[in-house]
């Protein structure tokens, strides 16, 4: 099939790197020229894990397409992806003007019959906003599919390939043709197409990202409470996880959820219910608590060292807001870091691939380093705030060497206690004792 993919962000990048390699003709569009330059000269402009030789492989192969041009890439191609940003107002609710603006653009331009699928996460409503904006300005027969995506950053590729479920919004039987047309290769009798109306599939999305959220914010509750009254919280998420009504994933506390789709969507849903005059309790609670969870490992080490933390070293191990991506937004450790710079504290900071992203932030106000270790040197104590694989396993012996005292304040659980004990370490975790 021809198709074409409007947005080269994270989603339409991987949307249409994986269609393609499935042997459709694939073309992306993007407004930001230099992007598209570099990537017609093979150059991909985010980091995810096997996606690189897959987007090499596709424009090797005469699949995959980059244009600056709208006209022209719907011209032959009648399955049309929006993959869009859709940014966080400053109430809390999902800007849709880049949506609508191309469902602007499209109005004007489509000649014959198109389906046009949203995969960005947009408010309840917005199939029909695009439908009502496209109507104005053509009777050209067109659908508009919700179409949710549901891919994590660093799994992006595997997420798309083999996806637990694809969700199709859509009450237009040739639309809802199409599209099992084009998800057959992958689909199976354990990874279905489920197929339902506009409103419920926008909704679906919301929901699935607000429950993760909400399940990833319950730990971080009972891990504080484990703080205080002596419970391992390893233990508990163990005892908890092996019932398979509650499951074992998406269980481990933290220093907070980041991101670009949780914080951002929680935000909205609580913003829509608002507007739809229900008062969703329980996600504010969660927008309340991960706001507190995100500053919880400052005080902890505050603590340690009597209040005072004015001219001390120290160092930071991991930044992006989760291992494998260098993406930095809403990430702990900018919480972490904007605490510590409040307190006069020194930074040397290293993680694997954001280290550009927090530079580009924060300038020189933190030193880098090459390495995991040679940002230990000289200081006070190590901080975690990412569990990079690469950190799973280091060596202890050459951290107690370059550090000036033996302590780790670990935001991610990283380390066995009695390990920890064993090898010499002040060592304060997430809902373990100390
Ligand atoms: C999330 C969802 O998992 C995807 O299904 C969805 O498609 C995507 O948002 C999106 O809407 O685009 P992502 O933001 O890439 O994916 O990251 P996750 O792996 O879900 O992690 C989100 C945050 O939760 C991270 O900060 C992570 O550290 C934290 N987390 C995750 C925990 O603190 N504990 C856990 O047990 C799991």
């Amino acid at each position: 099939m021809n198709l074409t993919v409007i947005g080269t962000g994270y989603v339409g990048l991987v949307t249409g790197t994986c269609l393609a390699d499935m042997g459709n003709n694939v073309t992306c569009v993007d407004i930001d020229e230099d992007k598209v330059k570099a990537m017609k000269n093979g150059k991909i402009p985010i980091y995810e894990p096997n996606l690189e030789e897959l987007f090499n492989k596709n424009i090797v192969g005469d699949r995959l397409h980059f244009t600056t041009n709208l006209k022209e890439a719907i011209q032959n191609s009648s399955v049309i992806f929006l993959a869009l940003p859709t940014p966080q107002d400053e109430d809390g609710s999902a800007d849709l003007s880049y949506v609508k603006g191309v469902a602007h653009d499209l109005g004007k331009m489509i000649k014959g019959y198109k389906v046009i699928i949203n995969k960005s996460t947009v408010p309840v409503g917005t199939s029909d906003i695009v439908k009502d904006i496209i109507s104005s300005h053509t009777n050209v027969a067109f659908d508009v599919v919700s179409n949710p995506e549901f891919l994590r950053e660093g799994y992006a590729v595997k997420d798309f390939m083999e996806p637990e479920r694809i969700i199709i919004g859509s009450k237009s039987k040739k639309a809802k043709s199409i599209l099992s047309k084009l998800y057959k290769p992958f689909i199976s009798t354990k990874r279905p197409i489920i197929f339902m109306d506009e409103r419920s599939s926008e909704l679906t999305k919301y929901a699935s990202n607000c429950f993760l959220a909400t399940k990833i914010t319950f730990m971080n509750e009972v891990a504080n409470l484990c703080e205080i009254i002596g419970s391992d919280v390893d233990m508990v998420r163990i005892g908890m996880g092996s019932d398979s009504r509650i499951g074992n994933r998406f269980l481990y506390p933290g220093i907070g959820y980041g991101g670009s789709c949780f914080p951002k969507d929680v935000n909205a849903l609580v913003k829509s219910s608002d507007e739809a005059n229900y008062d969703f309790k329980i996600l504010k609670s969660v927008l309340d608590v991960n706001v507190q969870q995100k500053k919880s490992l400052v005080p902890k080490v505050s603590r340690y060292f009597n209040n005072n933390l004015k001219g001390k070293k120290v160092a930071i191990w991991g930044l992006a807001f989760k291992p494998n991506t260098d993406d930095v937004r809403e990430a702990p450790a900018i919480d972490v870091i904007n605490e510590l710079l409040l307190q006069d504290v020194e930074i040397t900071a290293y993680d694997p691939e954001a280290m550009p992203n927090i530079e580009r932030i924060y300038g020189d106000k933190i030193k880098f380093g090459k390495n995991a270790y040679d940002i230990l040197e000289d200081a006070d104590c190590l901080l975690i705030c990412t569990e990079w694989s690469e950190f799973t396993q280091p060596s202890f012996d050459k951290i107690k060497k370059l550090l000036k005292n033996p302590i780790i304040f670990d935001g991610r659980n990283m380390f066995d206690l009695e390990a920890m004990k064993h090898n010499g370490f002040h060592y304060e975790s997430v809902g373990r004792k100390i």
